[in-house]
């Protein structure tokens, strides 16, 4: 179970703090699918960042299956979040220097889930459901926007995560790409039961969703 309580993240500079996020409680269950929306700078991936523990909260907690994730030492912060969550970034983040299939293999060696002999069968298995696995000794920047995409997809999920937050997984897909990115989403974690947040914009993925999580426009304030 996911728990946001009484959160707030500020970003101060010389001339204002932005309340980027202002969340009083905010409860997913486990095998939970979730769409949260609002409109550009709402904090969407401001409170992605504090889920996953790569940003901490000006104020408040963020609990995941009874563990306080600013509670943690930054050391064992980084092994929980490579064993627990699956991140789509926004900015995707695939390494440049790596082939598409050992961008996957480095994945799983951090967070070490999946046993070693399986790793690269394992790889090929959700490439090809992705209709990418004549890419996989392709590098980043050989492949298109959706391409990479869609690997930044396969690889949040690929050790199997509690918790699979996606920062706008579909936003360079086209309709059917969108709809098949959604798709392996939602059953992967249909059947680990595990928490997906899907951050978007786009009308057809939030109607895939029961519960949708708005936020508001942030408030701007002089410091
Ligand atoms: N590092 C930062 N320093 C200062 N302000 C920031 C920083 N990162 C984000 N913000 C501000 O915080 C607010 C929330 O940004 P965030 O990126 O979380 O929004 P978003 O909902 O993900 O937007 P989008 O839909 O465009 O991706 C915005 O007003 C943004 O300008
Ligand atoms: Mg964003």
């Amino acid at each position: 179970m996911l728990e946001v309580k009484q959160v707030r993240k500020e970003y101060h500079d010389v001339l204002q703090t932005v309340t980027a996020v202002d969340i009083d409680s905010l409860i997913i269950k486990d095998g939970e699918q979730v769409a949260l929306v609002g409109p550009s700078g709402s904090g969407k991936t401001t409170l992605l960042h504090l889920i996953s523990g790569l940003m901490t909260p000006t104020v408040g907690e963020i609990i995941v299956d009874d563990i306080s994730i600013s509670d943690m030492p930054e050391t064992c912060r980084d092994i929980w979040r490579a064993k627990t969550i699956g991140y789509v970034f926004q900015k995707l983040n695939l390494l440049g220097s790596l082939n598409i299939l050992d961008n996957l293999l480095v994945a799983m060696s951090f967070a070490n889930s999946i046993p070693k002999r399986e790793r690269q069968q394992w790889a090929s298995q959700l490439l090809d459901q992705v209709n990418l696995s004549h890419k996989t000794a392709k590098f980043p920047h050989q492949l298109s926007m959706g391409e990479q995409q869609r690997v930044a997809v396969v690889r949040a999920i690929i050790n199997k995560p509690q918790l699979i937050l996606a920062d706008e997984p579909t936003a360079s897909l086209d309709q059917d790409n969108a709809l098949l990115i959604l798709k392996m989403l939602r059953q992967f974690a249909r059947e680990s039961n595990s928490i997906l947040l899907v951050s978007t914009h786009d009308q057809q993925i939030m109607n895939e969703f029961e519960r949708i999580y708005s936020l508001r426009q942030v408030k701007k304030g002089v410091s």
